[in-house]
């Protein structure tokens, strides 16, 4: 599964790109309201940062103004991904802008069908949002699981990106249906890495090396 971050602050998307886990980004017009950054300018440094796809969403609501702002954030860097909400202008602008070979995710997924409609517009990616979905009282990874069916039965070649992800046992959950993204904040991405019994084990392995008086180095 690959990991996204979902974040436009600069930090720490370097401190996780230098792990090299990190596959993409994706940020959304209230990420880049919270940066504080100019929208081309820090999508820039973020496509410099990360060699996959960086997602920088489109504002318009119609297909012939969302063309022209795409047109605009596709010339920023070659992994940018264009993202557009789950809309008939939304996914005709998809349609178009992936057959002229630019990546587009298609984002505010909500239902099954929704995801279906996008990969029949030539979506790059969906972003099924779970954690606003089981905010509504719905269950976000029961939709993981029936896009993940959909997309097999019909062979779409659009990637499952899995959205709006809380906690690490949504990144469980979804590498378990085989989900082909996922994206998260930086503080979920970092939780995945700990474990109290890991700590608990070098603990006591330091503990026992300080015994022995040696040096590796
Ligand atoms: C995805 O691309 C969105 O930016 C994001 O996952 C939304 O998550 P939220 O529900 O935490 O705002």
């Amino acid at each position: 599964m690959k990991f996204f971050v979902d974040t436009a602050e600069i930090e720490p998307i370097r401190e996780l790109a230098a792990t090299g886990l990190l596959d993409g980004v994706t940020t959304n017009p209230s990420l880049i309201a919270k940066s504080g950054r100019d929208f081309i300018e820090v999508t820039k440094e973020i496509c410099a940062i990360v060699d996959g796809p960086v997602s920088a969403e489109v504002v318009a609501l119609d297909h012939e103004t969302m063309m022209k702002e795409a047109e605009i954030l596709r010339k920023i860097a070659d992994n940018v991904c264009i993202k557009v909400p789950l809309t008939v202008d939304g996914l005709k602008t998809c349609k178009a802008l992936t057959g002229d070979g630019t990546m587009v995710n298609v984002t505010l997924c909500f239902s099954a069908n929704q995801a279906l409609l996008a990969a029949k517009a030539g979506a790059t990616f969906i972003s099924p949002f779970v954690g606003r979905h089981d905010d509504n009282g719905f269950d976000g990874i029961d939709l993981i699981e029936d896009i993940r069916l959909i997309y097999d039965n019909y062979d779409f070649a659009t990637e499952i990106l899995v959205a709006s992800v809380r906690h690490t046992n949504h990144v469980l959950q979804a590498a378990r249906i085989g989900a082909d993204v996922m994206t998260a904040p930086p503080a979920v991405i970092h939780a995945l890495f700990k474990h109290v019994l890991t700590d608990k084990g070098i603990e006591g392995f330091l503990a026992d090396w300080a015994k022995t008086g040696q040096s590796i180095l």
